[in-house]
């Protein structure tokens, strides 16, 4: 923590990752909450706080007017929106505004093409930084490439993510997985690739950060059954249909393997063929010597107190705080499309500070 005055920051969009974000960069005295952006009609002139589900107003009303926010001159936007927008994203940077982001965004290898280009020219222009993160992809890629440092050579990383994802069965993000589909869709797979494209960005993420060059990036997806019907809010799911999903994005070099994001999403236990989870994150590297790497999350509360939407905020901090903690890195970076090759490692506050 400095003395220095805080640093200014909008937050754009108020959905489940901003109900994190924005209680953080409330709370931190470093961070001043100077405006918010609404995607929703209905949420424009409504309180920030309040829209982010805080019992106490913070007395910012969320706009839909992009130049009265950039009229603001703030140092940093916190950028969460469902999916992210690349005129808009380069109309901030051009601005001179840092972004960070959890929007399907780490080095704008997964964009449309030109895209990542696009970014970079705007923000060199306006002398800003885009930094995006998220726990996986971002901050677990971060974890694989420390664990490295422990090593007299590297064969292969492997990151595992298996988690039971029910608690987030009604959330937007999920759509493009296809649950409940029959088994053996035609076109699933693809329609699977296409909505986690932003995890072989996490790939490239993980490659630059060791100072790798890779030769391709591929894909493997593999499904598993509901062995009965799944009565999910908001997700219905029959019993054969699809309801376990593991998903690798893989970076190769000479024909191998060598970096291996694997995530495995099961909707249920009771699945066919089984996809057991270990309800975390694991990274494994290969190499000398082996490293394993076990990330354990526990709630801050009483495990007898804790609900569904608890469980959920727990995945959307570990999501939002990554970004939010890297900010003052990202303002203090050099123009253009950073990653986490490009500042010091971010750390979150301690709570001592936050009185
Ligand atoms: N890397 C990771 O670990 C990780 C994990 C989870 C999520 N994410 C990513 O983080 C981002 C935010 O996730 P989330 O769960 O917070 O999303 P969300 O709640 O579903 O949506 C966020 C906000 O986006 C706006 N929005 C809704 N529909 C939109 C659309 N069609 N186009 C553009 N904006 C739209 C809304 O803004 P208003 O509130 O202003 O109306 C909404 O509240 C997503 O890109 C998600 O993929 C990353």
């Amino acid at each position: 923590m400095t003395s220095s005055a805080p640093l200014r920051v909008v937050q754009w969009t108020t959905g489940n990752v901003a109900r994190k974000t924005l209680r953080s960069i409330i709370a931190r005295p470093d961070l001043e909450l100077v405006g918010c952006y609404a995607w929703s009609p209905a949420k424009v002139g409504q309180d920030a706080a309040l829209l982010c589900r805080l019992e106490e107003p913070c007395g910012v009303l969320a706009t839909d007017d992009v130049d009265a926010l950039l009229a603001l001159t703030p140092d940093c936007v916190v950028y969460t929106p469902l999916h992210p927008d690349v005129d808009e994203l380069s109309r901030i940077l051009r601005a001179g505004v840092n972004v960070v982001t959890t929007a399907e965004f780490l080095t704008g290898h997964s964009l449309a093409p030109g895209a990542r280009e696009t970014l970079d020219a705007a923000a060199r222009t306006g002398g800003a930084s885009l930094f995006g993160s998220g726990m996986n992809p971002g901050f677990a890629q971060l974890l694989g490439a420390v664990a490295t440092g422990l090593c007299q050579e590297v064969r292969t990383i492997t990151m595992h993510e298996s988690v039971d994802v029910s608690s987030f069965a009604a959330d937007s993000n999920m759509d493009g997985m296809g649950w409940g589909r029959p088994m053996d869709d035609p076109g699933h797979a693809d329609d699977v690739r296409a909505a986690s494209v932003v995890f072989a960005d996490g790939v490239h993420m993980l490659a630059a950060t060791l100072g790798i060059e890779l030769d391709s990036v591929g894909s493997h997806v593999a499904f598993s059954a509901a062995k009965k019907d799944l009565d999910l809010p908001g997700r219905p799911i029959a019993e054969g249909t699809m309801a376990g999903l593991d998903l690798r994005y893989v970076g190769i070099v000479d024909g191998r393997e060598v970096l291996d994001l694997h995530q495995r999403w099961v909707m249920s236990h009771d699945l066919e063929p089984a996809m057991p989870v270990e309800h975390g994150y694991k990274v494994e590297v290969q190499g000398s010597p082996n490293v394993t790497l076990t990330l354990g999350l526990m709630p801050d509360q009483p495990l007898e107190t804790l609900t569904v939407e608890d469980m959920h905020g727990i995945g959307m901090t570990i999501t939002g705080l990554p970004v939010v903690n890297a900010i003052r890195h990202v303002v203090a970076a050099r123009p253009g499309i950073v990653t986490y090759a490009d500042i010091p490692i971010p750390t979150g506050p301690a709570a001592w500070t936050l009185d």
